[in-house]
């Protein structure tokens, strides 16, 4: 049975995550336990955030809700022809960067560019060619950065950056939906963001909720399964409510999993993983010696029961991580996720991330020659 509620609460035990705020719906897996994508998509429906509290420390309740993603509807589309950001311009290309913006907050008007979205559901990718299944990434994980620099080289406000960001995100969703890619987590929102100043993570924090609730019949449509993972105690009561209502509505969607990482932070997954197992151990649940890398993966946010069905540590880890904008590091993203992880660093700013830059990031994992630490 599928079940979704949130739930914040104030803790006495955490200084990090300080509160619980969890959104669930599960229901009972219906592939049998498969956990690759190919064939069979359906993953197991959950929400939930970081649990302080003993009470709800029951193995498997993790950080995750889901969500959507998003910018202006299809239908407000102003150009049939492909987006800058799906069309894979590489450069610059003021021209291409301000003709088009999405109609949140208005500030298309302000602009005195078309109200409408660039990248359109009904415009479709290419096919990837040349690529066996097992070539292309299961799991894509992206630090989408660069929106600000993206804006302030136009001399646009920081928002415009960030709205032009939400396009960039529906242009990759939709390929990974054309291209069978099972899951796809991004870093919407970190805990380190929180010390942006305040207008700015209002800015986004509005951005989030406006792009939920405008993209959710498509995404729905799509196919496309929300979730989301972070400390969601931090965020107002109207993206809480937006996010509960993308989970509960995109529960039975297995044409991909989009994974929004909001208010997340890596170390503290870890955190509150450890602290739920140490509840385990003083309740004597557990003994100290059945902690291992196993135990730990299903405490995090980011365990996935479907692909735990393999084997944790690798298949529910992301198989690509991309980050934009030329910065080549993690910041605390999935940190315990990435051991494994192929990087791929592109020097393009997110709002110009399409199709074709995607395209070469997967050419460029294909090539890859994991071992995991073993021998060929
Ligand atoms: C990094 O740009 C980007 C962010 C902090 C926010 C990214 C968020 C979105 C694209 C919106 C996602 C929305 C949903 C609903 C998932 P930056 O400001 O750090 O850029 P800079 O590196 O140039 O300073």
């Amino acid at each position: 049975m599928s079940r979704a509620f949130v739930d914040a609460r104030p803790s006495a035990t955490s200084s990090t995550t300080t509160a619980t705020a969890t959104a669930r719906a599960r229901r009972p897996s219906s592939r049998g336990g498969q956990s690759s994508r190919r064939g069979s998509r359906n993953v197991a429906r959950r929400a939930s955030t970081w649990r302080e509290d003993a009470a709800g420390d029951e193995a498997r309740e993790h950080s995750r809700v889901h969500l959507p993603f998003g910018g202006a509807r299809a239908d407000e589309t102003a150009s049939p022809s492909p987006s800058p950001s799906m069309s894979g311009w590489d450069g610059d290309d003021d021209d291409a960067s301000t003709r088009e913006f999405p109609s949140l907050f208005g500030f298309s008007g302000l602009f005195g560019v078309p109200r409408g979205a660039i990248s359109r559901w009904d415009s479709k990718p290419t096919p990837l060619r040349g690529l066996t299944e097992e070539q292309v990434p299961k799991h894509v994980a992206v630090i989408m950065d660069g929106n600000s620099r993206w804006a302030e080289r136009r001399q646009l406000p920081r928002t415009i950056g960030h709205e032009r960001g939400v396009n960039a995100l529906r242009g990759v969703v939709k390929c990974c939906v054309s291209w069978s890619v099972h899951t796809l987590t991004v870093f919407a929102f970190s805990q380190e963001n929180w010390g942006r100043n305040q207008m700015e993570v209002e800015e986004l924090m509005a951005l989030v909720e406006t792009t939920m609730r405008d993209e959710l019949p498509l995404l729905v449509k799509e196919g496309v399964r929300v979730e989301v993972i972070g400390d969601l105690s931090k965020v107002n009561v109207g993206v809480r409510e937006a996010v509960t209502r993308a989970v509960e509505a995109t529960k039975e969607n297995d044409a991909l999993r989009l994974v929004i990482a909001l208010s997340y932070g890596g170390r503290q997954d870890i955190v509150q993983a450890a602290r739920a197992l140490a509840r385990k151990v003083a309740a004597g649940e557990i003994h100290p010696d059945d902690i291992d890398e196993d135990a730990i993966s299903v405490h995090l946010s980011t365990h996935d029961p479907d692909a735990a069905a393999n084997d944790a540590r690798f298949t529910q880890a992301p198989d690509l991580l991309i980050r934009t904008s030329g910065e080549q590091r993690l910041s605390n993203f999935l940190l315990w996720d990435l051991a494994y992880t192929e990087l791929y660093f592109a020097n393009t700013m997110w709002p110009e991330f399409g199709e074709a830059e995607l395209r070469r990031a997967i050419h460029a994992y294909a090539k890859r020659d994991r071992r995991f630490g073993g021998r060929a």
